[in-house]
């Protein structure tokens, strides 16, 4: 099948056009950030992702992708448009189209044959009802277009094995022509024909969901709603364990075990963060909003993911006295496998120490700060450098590599031995045998 993407330098866009390259559609990719253009057509990716290299490698030698920022062939040509356009919040929450309705126009000026149109972006059911409008001025729902809900489950990090292995797929419409040809696009996955051979799960039975538009919307929404209220439940308990002398990895150990709860997104940490979960449960506010409702569980979550951060600053503020300390921070990507920085946590806390007049030294594996954001910020290569003479270490992200340090030489470097753990990923017997006074999250 001919496949265009628009948005096809993002993260999303660029995931799913590599993905159905790979299983064999001829798919164009069009953004309007050139410079991402012109890297990819090199073979390199602007995005720090496991597996991207080799499935672009693979799609650029087959002939399968190509990258433009010019809209007009690919788009007369293809069967499928996927949008994958970007979808930030406006102040109030609700979701800023300006990329969407640049979408449209561009599909608009270059719709010849019948098409289908995927809303891969999370959007509320408003920009589907603009877009049907849009295309109806000139031509006919069903026999010119029809439009398709897809909606993308990807995480950041581990977004090509998301993509080769979904545990569902949505495909959300109301025309069945449209619906069997979107199964089709997939066909080869479902079927476990083709895939990436290293990561491929090829006993894993991918189930289809048909649905209407706005369920697939709300499928979205309400996936990532519910994730964020997990994380925001945990985070609520743990800090409730410290004060009755329970340890939360004992106890999201044995609530995860019951089948009914299950074990996944009861991490306890510095609260979520990244590109999306906020951002949804902002848009499922302002869509509630909007419609005159009272809604009360998604704004607890957001409350509760917000004072998180103050969390952090209580627990450091009982070793050191901020405004008097030097304060190494691990840690910049909203989670581990990514260098995204976009509403990480870590940056929050970044961010508060330095109205708090801190001076801080940051390391990060893979992540780093665009531009500078405080004159009192150092950002380090070396983990080991990042610690010397500093009065307290606090860990903001689950990075593997920080369990292969050596403790003993960061206890000789630092100057206070004070560690607090935000992700509870080290030993905390070995860390205070070594000598430190260790501090996690919800655990004494
Ligand atoms: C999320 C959804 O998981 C994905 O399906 C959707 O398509 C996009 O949004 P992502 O933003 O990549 O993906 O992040 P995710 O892995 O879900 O983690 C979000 C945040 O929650 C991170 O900051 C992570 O560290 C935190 N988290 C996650 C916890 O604090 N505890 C957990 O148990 C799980």
């Amino acid at each position: 099948m001919k496949i265009s993407i628009i948005g096809g330098a993002g993260y999303i866009g660029l995931i799913t056009g590599l993905g159905l390259a790979q299983l064999g559609h001829k798919v164009t990719n069009i953004d309007i950030a050139e410079e991402k253009i012109k890297t990819l057509l090199n073979g390199k990716s602007p995005i720090y992702e496991e597996h991207i290299e080799s499935v672009l490698e693979n799609c650029l030698s087959s002939g399968n992708i190509n990258f433009t920022t010019d809209p007009s062939d690919s788009i007369s040509d293809s069967d499928i448009i996927i949008i994958a356009v970007g979808t930030p919040s406006n102040k109030g929450g609700d979701i800023d189209l300006t990329q969407i309705k640049s979408a449209i126009e561009q599909i608009k000026s270059n719709f010849k044959t019948y098409k289908v149109v995927v809303m891969k972006s999370t959007v509320p059911l408003d920009a589907v009802e603009l877009m049907r409008q849009e295309f109806s001025k000139q031509h006919q729902e069903g026999k010119d277009f029809d439009i398709v809900s897809n909606p993308e489950f990807l995480r950041e990090g581990k977004a090509v094995f998301d993509f080769f292995n979904p545990e569902r797929i949505v495909i959300g419409t109301n025309s069945e022509k449209a619906f069997k040809l979107i199964e089709e696009m997939y066909r080869d996955l479902i079927d476990r024909k083709k895939g990436l051979d290293e990561i491929s799960q090829e006993n894993k039975k991918i189930p289809v969901l048909k649905t209407s538009l706005a369920s697939a919307q709300m499928i979205k929404y309400g996936s990532n709603a519910f994730l964020a209220t997990r994380i925001s439940f945990i985070n609520e308990l743990a800090e409730l364990c410290e004060y009755v002398g329970a340890d939360i990895n004992e106890v999201s150990k044995g609530m995860g075990l019951d089948s009914r709860i299950g074990e996944s997104y009861l991490q306890p940490g510095p609260g979520f963060g990244g590109p999306c979960l906020e951002k949804d449960l902002n848009a499922l506010n302002a869509l509630a909003k909007n419609r005159g409702l009272f809604l009360k569980i998604f704004k607890e979550v957001l409350e509760r993911n917000n004072v998180q951060i103050d969390e952090i600053i209580r627990k450091i503020k009982k070793s050191v006295s901020i405004n008097e300390s030097l304060i190494t921070i691990w840690g910049l990507s909203f989670k581990a496998g990514t260098d995204d920085i976009r509403n990480s946590s870590s940056v929050r806390l970044i961010e508060n120490l330095s109205t708090l007049n801190a001076k801080i030294k940051v390391f990060d594996p893979v992540a780093t700060f665009n531009s500078p954001i405080s004159k009192d910020l150092e950002i380090f290569e070396d983990p080991y450098l990042s610690v010397e003479d500093s009065d307290i270490l606090v860990i903001m992200t689950e990075w593997p590599d920080f369990l292969e340090y050596d403790y003993s030489r960061i206890f000789q470097s630092m100057r206070g031995k004070n560690i607090v753990d935000a992700r509870n990923i080290l030993n905390s017997s070995f860390i205070k045998a070594l000598g430190f006074s260790y501090s996690g999250i919800g655990v004494i």
